[in-house]
């Protein structure tokens, strides 16, 4: 397994550009399921987890083609099964994106279960009672849903707790159904916009994306089009949190700031002073020590469960103590004990963590444990005195394109060992 090894305690200075959304790409992909004509997906991020979709895309026989770089082009014009493999979706959990297209086109499905995953038990309840308040026929058997309908009808589907990728699934399963389905309570991610963009693109007639109801009329058919993914609005903050915990100055492009409010606010909280380009941010610390923060996470436009480790890498060195609540996912502390290696002083009880903040961290040989857990470990690397080495960093490769090309690019002494 390939490892990172960082040098830390050098303020960052540079510039690098933010890669497309795994977060709104991997729905996108999924949703070129939902035609037979050809889509072309532009600024896709090379990732794992990208790779892994389109691997689960083309075991259905779905034609995918690698385009000039960053594009993909999607031909889902023949299909000739609705099978998502558990080898596949036990390694990506979205995987579950593919079982509202699939149904809302073929009426039937063949979908893993994602199983438990490190950050918490994860259940798909959600996706699964909408789809049946939509006429379909689900049974859960041998670990895999199994889901037959005819056409899908709209229907008016009130989530009980706010879910990203439920709400995605459903939105796209609307879109083919006949009449209107509402979805109550739904996510409000900019991935889900980025989302509703590209189906409506498709042919789709989705309302109120980026407020809680969601209005799908169901239409026959949607068409291919092309479609450039938003930037990625948690890269943008890890790389910002990388400037303001070396006390640098870190500038980087195609970012879309309104994405990101909750988590500038806590950064100039910090005391981050922050200058705005039209698709570019900077972020200077002015040689300081960040001040500690305290962070709540909770679904957007509240500040994101995805950026809560590396805000705790940034309170373990800062100035006073803080309070961190996780109410999201009910696991997700694991960097918690890799950081204290490095000599944080943190205290976590059931979701709150208080974190004290201490004048430096020693580096330390740590282990990434999932994916935003080992950014947090890569940030508190870049400040501590010494040399990290972060072991398992495929977990980084599935959501961070080219972590250290980019860090290395702000300034960071950072190399990957291959294994
Ligand atoms: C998505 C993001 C992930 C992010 C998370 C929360 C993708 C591919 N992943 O994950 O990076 O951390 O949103 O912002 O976009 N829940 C249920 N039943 C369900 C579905 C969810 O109880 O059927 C619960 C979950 O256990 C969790 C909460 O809802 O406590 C939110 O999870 P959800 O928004 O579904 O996360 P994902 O969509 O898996």
């Amino acid at each position: 397994m390939d490892r990172l090894v960082i040098t830390g305690c050098k303020p960052l200075e540079g510039e690098a550009r933010v890669s497309g959304a795994k977060n709104a790409t991997l729905p996108i992909l999924a949703a070129c399921l939902l035609t037979d004509e050809s889509c072309l997906v532009r600024n896709v991020p090379h990732l794992h987890d990208v790779t892994t979709s389109i691997a689960l895309l083309s075991g259905m026989g779905v034609r995918v083609t690698l385009s000039d770089g960053m594009g993909v082009e999607v031909d889902a014009s023949a299909v000739d099964n609705v099978h998502a493999p558990y080898d596949l979706v036990k390694t990506m959990r979205a995987s579950i994106l593919v079982l509202g297209p699939l149904v809302a086109r073929f009426g039937e499905a063949e979908v893993s279960l994602p199983g438990g995953c490190a950050i918490g038990s994860r259940p798909v309840n959600l996706h699964i009672d909408g789809l049946t308040a939509m006429g379909a026929d689900i049974r859960v058997e041998n670990g895999y849903i199994r889901a037959r309908a005819g056409r899908l009808k709209g229907a008016r589907i009130v989530l009980e707790t706010v879910t990203v990728t439920g709400t995605e699934n459903l939105m796209m399963a609307a879109t083919l159904a006949e009449g209107t389905t509402v979805i109550e309570n739904a996510a409000r991610e900019p991935e889900v916009v980025d989302l509703a963009h590209f189906l409506n693109r498709m042919g789709a007639r989705v309302q109120g994306a980026g407020s809680d109801t969601l209005v799908i009329e169901g239409a026959k058919r949607l068409h291919g089009t092309d479609y450039e993914v938003m930037p990625d609005r948690i890269e943008t903050g890890t790389y910002l949190v990388a400037g303001a915990i070396t006390g640098g100055r870190v500038t980087l492009k195609n970012v879309r700031h309104g994405t990101l409010d909750a988590v500038l606010a806590k950064l100039e909280e910090a005391g981050a002073g922050l200058a705005y380009g039209e698709h570019s941010i900077t972020l200077d610390m002015r040689g300081r020590r960040p001040r500690a923060v305290d962070i709540r996470t909770a679904p957007y436009p509240a500040f994101p469960t995805d950026m809560q480790a590396q805000f705790m890498a940034l309170n373990t060195v800062a100035e006073g103590a803080s309070t961190m609540i996780e109410t999201v996912f009910e696991n997700r502390y694991m960097h918690v004990q890799e950081l204290e290696r490095m000599g944080a002083d943190i205290r976590v009880q059931g979701n709150v963590a208080v974190v004290r903040g201490v004048e430096r961290l020693t580096g330390a040989p740590v282990m990434a444990t999932d994916l935003r857990a080992s950014a947090g470990l890569v940030l508190g690397a870049l400040v501590a005195e010494g040399e990290t080495e972060v072991d398992r960093i495929y977990h980084i490769d599935r959501g961070y394109e080219c972590i250290e090309e980019k860090l290395g690019q702000l300034g960071a002494r950072i190399r990957r060992i291959p294994e």
